[in-house]
């Protein structure tokens, strides 16, 4: 028995969602701990691909219990949007299989118009989902939660207390058009009552299953570069993507948690805006985005590329303890000459080992890099560790080597079954 904590250990779109999927064969429960719709996690079982947003990357497997935590901020219409197109492909999404906490806390229209216009002069980049105003909401202390989202009085008391203030910040000072207060409490009074049966106090329901030895399987989005206190502040999300989330997040305690997975690809992409030191702007970055297909799962924009970061990726493995790297795409590598890998950085004249505070006030940042042969042959079909081309072998040991955490998994295509198992989690 094992509770087993998942979280991408770079700017996110590592394949957490792939590996989740993988996982939950050997789980009872998945949990989603932050984060939101921002997410985008890919899952290809067979011919058939599957984009989740808020439902825990388990949802195709049967009789397991996927939950979404209380640290999660949930757009109710986009939830709707899911659990309808997975019942219409014929996946199970009932209140047998899925759970919210009462406690999350909810995204409202006001929380996406905010987060487009203001963008438009704080650039981050972000997905326009409405995280960040939902969390300062929450931290505010004038956050609606799925507990009020299913009682009709508490919604229509919090909406009234809340919607002049956001009308008027709307309109006046980001010059945008208002919403209509009886329709928004309306639709939401529509979706509380349809979302109702899913809501319940999640964290009973975590401490008992794991009481009575179910395993737990907990899914990170973003990474650890977009951690909101450990990321490259300003241009992070806006919750808490480390590890130790898992607990805050789902209300379970941190004695619970046996091993911690980073998912870690074989290269770096970032989307969005932000400090991104090794992005190669010319045609191998090109050829990562081409071969790896970087395009956002949630906003379709081109992920930036770039080499292996060990600085970025030294500063995860510290800040959310990870005990094993499963790293993926490395695939993706096949064909290149060389491959390189920073394992610094360097500015005015000095080198920098460890993730600087103040990443984005280095313009002039240098790099130190190793050079490690490539392999010319596809790697897709190989199920066996020592199958792999010698240089493929040599590139997974010295990761392993440099950041002193070994590889459980190896990830060579986005299928289900194209993985190498090295340790067994469970
Ligand atoms: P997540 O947000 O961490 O779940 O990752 P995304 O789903 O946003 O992006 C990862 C992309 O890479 C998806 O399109 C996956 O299907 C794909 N993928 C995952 N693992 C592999 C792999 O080992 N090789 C290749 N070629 N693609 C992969
Ligand atoms: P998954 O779980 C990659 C990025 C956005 C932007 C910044 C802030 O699929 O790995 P936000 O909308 O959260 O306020 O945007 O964070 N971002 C992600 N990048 N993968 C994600 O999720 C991301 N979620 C947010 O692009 O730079
Ligand atoms: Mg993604």
């Amino acid at each position: 028995m094992a509770n087993v904590v998942i979280v991408g250990t770079q700017w996110g779109d590592e394949g957490k969602g792939k590996v989740v999927d993988l996982l939950t064969e050997r789980s009872d429960l998945v949990i989603r701990f932050q984060g939101g719709n921002n997410a985008g996690h890919t899952l290809v079982v067979g011919d058939r691909k599957v984009i989740l947003h808020l439902i825990p990357s388990g949802i195709l497997h049967k009789e397991k219990l996927c939950v979404i935590g209380s640290g999660v901020v949930i757009d109710p219409e986009i939830l709707l949007d899911e659990i309808s197109a997975l019942k219409t492909k014929g996946y199970d999404v009932s209140p047998e299989s899925f759970a919210i906490s009462d406690r999350a806390h909810v995204i409202m229209p006001y929380h996406k118009m905010i987060d487009h216009a203001r963008d438009t002069t704080q650039r981050i980049g972000t997905t326009g989902r409405g995280i960040g105003p939902a969390y300062e909401d929450k931290a505010r202390r004038t956050g609606i939660r799925m507990i009020d989202l299913i009682n009709e009085d508490m919604l229509g008391r919090k909406i009234e207390a809340i919607f002049d203030e956001k009308q008027e910040y709307l309109t006046t000072i980001l010059k945008v058009k208002g919403l209509n207060k009886e329709d928004l409490i309306n639709k939401f009074k529509d979706m509380g009552a349809q979302l109702k049966p899913y809501v319940k106090d999640t964290s009973v329901i975590l401490n008992e299953a794991s009481k009575k030895g179910k395993n737990l399987l907990f899914e990170g989005a973003q990474g650890g570069n977009l951690d909101m206190d450990y990321g490259t502040y300003p241009y992070v999300t806006s919750s808490n993507t480390v590890a130790g989330q898992a607990c805050v997040g789902t209300g379970i305690g941190p004695t619970m948690i046996d091993t911690v997975l980073g998912i870690c690809k074989a290269y770096t992409t970032r989307v969005g805006e932000g400090p991104f030191p090794t992005e190669l702007e010319d045609e191998i970055g090109e050829r990562l985005r081409a071969f790896g297909g970087e395009y956002g799962s949630t906003t379709g924009r081109p992920r930036r590329c770039g080499w292996l970061d060990l600085v970025a990726l030294k500063h995860s493995i510290r800040i959310s303890s990870i005990s094993y790297l499963a790293i993926t795409k490395l695939d993706v590598l096949s064909g290149l000459d060389t491959i390189k890998v920073a394992t610094a950085y360097k500015s005015n004249g000095s080198i920098i080992e460890n993730m600087p505070a103040d990443l984005c006030m280095h313009p002039d940042l240098g790099l130190v890099f190793d050079e490690l042969p490539g392999w010319e042959e596809n790697i897709s079909d190989i199920r066996e560790y020592d199958k792999l081309p010698e240089n493929c072998k040599a590139y997974i040991s010295y990761i392993e080597k440099k950041l002193g955490v070994d590889a459980a998994i190896v990830s060579v295509g986005p299928k289900r079954e194209e993985t190498i198992i090295l340790k067994d989690l469970f």
